[in-house]
């Protein structure tokens, strides 16, 4: 019996398995705006067969994009553009997600594929960056940010909640709150971006409290009965890693207890020079020591994407959820491939039935 195909509950949402669609940038809005693409890639991801398919980090502000070709919910025009794709995802069967985001110092680069780096001043394309303090990043992403006042922090609180409450009118029925990957709300809780010496940087309470502020202040106006899931860099192997769990692990208690409901476990990516150990799995088993010392559930990513892999991580209770990126975007029927291969009955059915009925039969 596969633990890959049992269904999860959370709150008063079901996923069909424990396969995800984590958050993936696809770099093709115009102005925060979707269109066709991000439509016919969502459907596609959630026809694969996913239980659960979270749209990508969307911006919660103009300046909180990474590229100008992320999305965005700053507006109600840029949240009703996603009705039809809230509608495809559910018609599939699967659950409608999406992560919030705040780029911070990070935001105003190029897309990838054109360089991945910040753009250059003078670019009228470019903006002005924010972030905890006036800390560049480094690298390819060298912008000097502008440090927050007391009131841009006020501001970018209130955009994460109506972000949440477009998204919520909207349909979306999960919830993630992109704390991660060095974006606005890592770059408070690290030391190494945040050199603060208000009640917002410093010791760890104050490094914590934009985050939990947030949490917080989203957790009111996002329904009780529906997810509300916090993705957050545990480590950033940086040499310091002990400490910095340790920290992390007992931030992941305080997020519980403010009312999230599951940690989506990651790296921090603060700082460009790290030595992270890329493999299978590798954060199976931090994944699994924050799930046990939190006691709460938790998912994570990053090489899991292999049946007997993601089949593992979940028998081995490391996680409740199993995100798979990349394997996705070579085959979005993934968890029929991963449905054969573990022999789980029927595995056609994990396909909708215009195609399932033709692998079914023949
Ligand atoms: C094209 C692409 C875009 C991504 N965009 C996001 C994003 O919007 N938010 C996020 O938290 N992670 C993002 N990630 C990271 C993925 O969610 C995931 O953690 C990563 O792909 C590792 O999982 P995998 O090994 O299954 O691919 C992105 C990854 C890829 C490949």
């Amino acid at each position: 019996m596969s633990a890959l195909f049992q269904p999860y509950k959370l709150k008063g949402v079901t996923l069909r398995n424990r396969i995800a669609v984590p958050p993936m940038c696809q770099y093709m809005a115009v102005d925060g705006l979707i269109n066709d693409w991000h439509q016919s890639h969502y459907a596609n991801m959630a026809r694969g067969g996913a239980g659960l398919v979270i749209v990508e980090a969307t911006a919660v502000s103009p300046e909180g994009r990474i590229t100008p070709g992320c999305t965005g919910i700053w507006n109600d025009d840029l949240a009703q553009a996603f009705v039809p794709v809230v509608q495809a995802i559910k018609a599939a069967g699967s659950v409608p997600g999406i992560q919030i985001a705040h780029a911070g110092r990070k935001a105003s680069a190029n897309r990838p594929w054109e360089g991945d780096d910040h753009i250059a001043e003078g670019d009228e394309r470019g903006w002005q960056t924010i972030a905890p303090s006036a800390v560049a990043y480094g690298k390819g992403l060298p912008k000097l940010p502008r440090a927050m006042t007391l009131d841009d922090i006020a501001r970018v609180r209130q955009n994460f909640v109506d972000a949440a409450k477009r998204a919520r009118d909207v349909g979306f029925e999960w919830l993630e709150l992109h704390f991660a990957h060095g974006y606005l709300a890592q770059t408070f809780f690290s030391a190494h971006s945040n050199h603060r010496d208000d009640i917002y940087g410093g010791s760890v309470e104050n490094r914590a409290r934009f985050l939990l502020e947030t949490l917080k202040a989203v957790r009111e106006v996002w329904p009780e009965n529906l997810p509300l899931t916090v993705r957050f860099g545990v480590i950033e192997y940086d040499g310091r890693d002990e400490e910095t769990l340790l920290e992390s692990i007992g931030l992941v208690r305080d997020f519980k207890a403010a009312g999230m409901d599951m940690i989506s476990v990651s790296i921090g990516f603060t700082i460009a020079e790290t030595s992270i150990p890329w493999g299978p799995a590798f954060l199976g088993a931090i994944t699994e020591r924050v799930r046990r010392e939190a006691d709460v559930p938790v998912s994570s990513a990053w090489g899991f994407g292999t049946p007997e892999i993601a089949e593992r991580a979940v028998k081995e209770q490391q996680l409740d959820v199993v995100m798979v990126g990349r394997s996705h975007l070579v085959n979005p029927h993934w968890t029929y491939s991963a449905a054969k291969e573990l022999g789980v009955e029927r595995a056609s059915w994990t396909l909708p039935a215009p195609y399932a009925h033709w692998l079914e039969r023949y």
